[in-house]
């Protein structure tokens, strides 16, 4: 736990303290690599806490403070970070705006809205309203989030407290409201800074030609299909997970720097070429480090989430793959993730050498990589698991 947070919990006195709070808040050095891949994930959601603990010594109701992003490409909106001081946490959802009338309302006004008896105003049985009323929350006050001029999603205070939202608390919880937005915008830019950059540079190499946008959206896709399953056994945040599946495409952006005599090459490379070709996870780490750079990022722990994604989409859990021959969990968590979604992509698509594989046969083929040492089981078990939810994203970004 940071300093800040530390004192923010002791100043915090005699309230009685959120017992989810101080459990899930980041550990201290010298754990394992899994557990810091899990913290680095959640750096938001640490800094959301501490002003969460700073917000409830002026104003002690709010007992939960979220922020769901807003995907326009979708129209869903995705939980992101969360805090809240007792109770359970709702985490992995998702809905579609369009489908709440009061929600579309707010985005395109810019309004706030207030209810202050939630159990007289929330109708219908979402999973969202169900877990509202479960967890007793009265009221509750939502503040649409912008970057400029674009809607990027929601911030919910809910109280226990029936009516807790009065005009003076919403005078209170303005100006968090907007250092709230401010953070969040800033991290979205920055990530999407680094997502562009990595895509024009791809495109100024004419790499599309040789991977197609449809293989990265999908891989992506699948990513955060194995993440989310992996969330709760993995303790994974959803901003670990979102992060995850916006970096998945960068995974071979050193592919950009291979000349195209080997990248285009149609048929088997030679040892030499094969060697050239290995060049790429570094090169791409190259990439990513003046990047990170760059931006000036050295300090955002989000920033080895990109690493991993990049360093270690060819290590294998048996210790042969590259660059550096790592083994089981010495392979972070991502490029375990991002090895067997890659994979999967590249056999349940054609190739001008061969036709798409099925995915029952695509499922048999990452089990055999599993069974002699290559891929990571659990992630494997998930695709094998989730076969109509892989079709639906294989279907939905075809290659025209
Ligand atoms: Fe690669
Ligand atoms: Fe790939």
């Amino acid at each position: 736990m940071t300093q800040g947070a530390s004192k923010a919990v002791r100043s915090a006195g005699a309230m009685t303290f959120p017992t989810s709070l101080a459990l899930d808040a980041p550990p201290v050095e010298g754990s394992d690599t899994h557990r810091l891949v899990r913290d680095v994930g959640d750096a938001l959601n640490a800094r959301l806490r501490q002003m969460h603990l700073q917000l409830l010594e002026q104003v002690p109701d709010v007992d939960r403070i979220a922020c769901v992003l807003y995907e326009q490409s979708t129209d869903l909106l995705k939980t992101f970070v969360n805090s809240t001081r007792e109770g359970e946490a709702i985490k992995g959802y998702e809905f579609r705006l369009a489908d709440s009338e009061s929600l579309s309302r707010l985005a395109t006004s810019r309004d706030s809205r207030v209810l202050d008896d939630i159990p007289a105003a929330v109708q219908g049985n979402s999973l969202h309203s169900i877990w509202l009323l479960k967890e007793g929350y009265r009221s509750s006050l939502t503040v649409p989030l912008y970057d400029r001029d674009l809607f990027i999603g929601f911030l919910f205070y809910d109280s226990r407290k029936p009516a807790a939202f009065t005009a003076q608390v919403q005078r209170n919880l303005s100006l968090f409201s907007t250092l709230i937005n401010m953070t969040i915008s800033n991290e979205l830019n920055v990530v999407r800074s680094i997502t562009t950059s990595a895509q024009v540079a791809r495109e100024f190499a004419n790499l599309r030609d040789f991977e197609t946008g449809g293989h990265l959206e999908r891989m992506a896709h699948y990513s955060r299909l194995i993440a989310r399953a992996l969330a709760e056994s993995q303790g994974l945040s959803d901003e670990y997970i979102e992060h995850l599946y916006l970096f998945a495409p960068l995974h071979d952006i050193g592919k950009i720097g291979i000349p195209d005599s080997v990248l285009l090459k149609p048929g088997r490379l030679d040892p030499e070429e094969r060697a050239l070709m290995e060049t790429h996870v570094q090169m791409g780490i190259d990439v990513m480090e003046r990047l990170i750079g760059e931006f000036d990022l050295q300090h955002l722990p989000d920033s080895a989430v990109m690493r991993n994604v990049v360093a270690g989409h060819h290590e294998c859990v048996d210790g042969s793959g590259y660059p550096h021959g790592l083994k089981g969990e010495e392979i972070a968590l991502e490029s375990r993730i991002i090895a067997v979604a890659d994979i999967l992509d590249a056999l349940t698509s054609h190739r001008p050498y061969k036709e798409p594989w099925t995915i029952e046969a695509a499922v048999g083929e990452l089990e055999r990589l599993v069974a002699v040492g290559k891929l990571d089981a659990d992630c494997v078990n998930v695709v094998k698991d989730h076969i109509p939810e892989v079709e639906a994203i294989r279907d939905r970004y075809r290659d025209p």
